[in-house]
């Protein structure tokens, strides 16, 4: 007897749509054997069906209209690869409206509006999955949903953004300056359609508030994530950083405050020790760590971008979801239960590195320490290089714990004051054990 057709229909056929398209197609046999369900995509719908690809479109399946997917009674199941928010946000809900389940692997719209998507997605008794909208091709979202079910999470703490992970390696070690890396990503197609949202620290944010929100329950608001891109990092931050033995990162950090039930969620470059693993994750690869209360700490590496990778989440979110078609069961990767209230940003406590270019002149250092010290912020270390231009110096010092909020306000007091050149930066000292 041959298996049932399982009907899907794909919005967008972009690098990753096609990925889904290609690899369904590849292992369609290997599918049904362990699914026993005959994955098929019957629709696709693109926004420019002439449009040059690197995938054959097959012009028989082919719709330039998203609601021709949500309107075929034959199609079980929605798979949402146009990205954005809006047009996917209502192709979504319709779909589940029309009794059919979702595959999305859109980081922004759940991050944005997931809440109101997954109580449509209750109502209808219709599942949502996304896997491929954190980290690419790594299994996160099934482990901490499901692997560590018997787990309070303490924290996350993450490489999550191949493209910024690429352009801080390539700068390291190649020596190359910021555009010079950010196209070479863009070129390899690492990065997002729009670039800036990798380097801008939103497309890493999403991918931390989706797993905030499965580790927590607690919809941490975007607007109330310290979220900082890797845009003004120098090559001279890399090798400050490196003489003071650590490696710089784009990380994501969500933890559990326990005594308040805090979830603290915030990402930013941040300094890492040059021992630690996760500084030896290089290029387009992410990797995150999780620690549960049971388990430890655990690590989880792969790619984090690309169209092969990212399309093997699809399918095995795909896989998932037709299990459920003949259920009328509306989870699909649902949050644990709701214990947490986000931390608010002024309060998060790290260390910090600070450079600074002051002009050379006496009195500069002691000037920047006052204010330092008037916030009741402690100085780890200072580092004045002596061959510097004339005028100006670069100073970086190594701050103690403080609180964001206060090291933020002595930094623009110290960013206003006369003999400051340029505007400070100021990254994340991470203390990962
Ligand atoms: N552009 C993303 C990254 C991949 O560089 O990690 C998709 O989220």
């Amino acid at each position: 007897m041959s298996a049932p057709l399982l009907k899907i229909g794909l919005a967008g056929f972009g690098n990753v749509g096609a990925g889904v398209f290609k690899n369904i197609e590849k292992n369609r046999h290997l599918l049904q054997e362990r699914t026993g369900q005959d994955i098929v995509v019957s629709k696709i719908a693109v926004r420019d069906a002439s449009k040059a690809r690197t995938v054959e479109l097959p012009a028989e399946l082919v719709t330039t209209n998203l609601d021709d997917l949500v309107t075929d009674d034959s199609i079980d199941m929605v798979v949402e690869l146009i990205g954005g928010i809006d047009r996917a946000f209502e192709l979504v809900k319709a779909a589940l409206e029309n009794g059919k389940a979702v595959v999305t692997g859109n980081k922004a719209l759940l991050a944005e509006r997931g809440q109101e998507l997954f109580a449509i997605a209750e109502a209808n008794g219709r599942p949502i999955y996304y896997e491929a909208a954190v980290a690419g091709g790594i299994p996160i979202i099934k482990t901490v949903q499901e692997s560590l079910i018997g787990n309070h999470i303490q924290s996350v703490v993450g490489i999550i953004n191949g493209t910024c992970n690429y352009i801080l390696t390539r700068m390291t070690e190649a020596g190359l300056d910021y555009p010079e890396a950010l196209q070479e990503a863009m070129n390899l197609g690492y990065a997002e359609a729009d670039p800036t949202l990798d380097v801008n620290g939103w497309d890493a944010a999403h991918k931390a508030v989706i797993l905030a929100s499965l580790s927590y329950g607690c919809w941490v608001p975007c607007d109330q994530i310290n979220v900082e891109g890797i845009e003004r990092v120098r090559i001279e931050d890399i090798e400050f950083a490196q003489k003071l033995g650590y490696a710089i990162k784009l990380l994501a950090v969500i933890q559990l405050h326990e005594k308040s039930g805090a979830i603290e969620v915030r990402v930013q470059p941040s300094l890492i020790g040059e021992d630690h693993i996760l500084a030896s994750v290089k290029g387009v690869f992410n990797a995150i760590l999780v620690q549960g209360d049971v388990v430890g700490e655990t690590l989880f590496y792969g790619s984090g971008a690309g169209q092969d990778p990212t399309s093997s989440s699809v399918i095995a979110d795909i896989a998932d979801a037709g299990e459920k078609i003949e259920v009328k069961d509306g989870s699909g990767f649902v949050t644990h239960g709701l214990y947490g209230e986000p931390l608010p940003i002024e309060e998060t406590v790290s260390k910090y590195y600070l450079r600074v270019e002051a002009e050379d002149r006496p009195g500069v250092l002691a000037r920047i320490a006052t204010v330092l010290g008037e916030n009741e912020i402690g100085i780890l270390s200072v580092i004045q290089p002596e061959d510097h231009d004339e005028e100006t110096a670069p100073i970086v010092l190594m701050l103690h714990y403080a609180p964001f909020g206060v090291v933020r306000n002595a930094i623009e007091t110290i960013g206003t004051m006369d003999c400051i050149r340029e505007e400070p930066v100021l990254l994340r000292v991470e203390d990962l054990g």
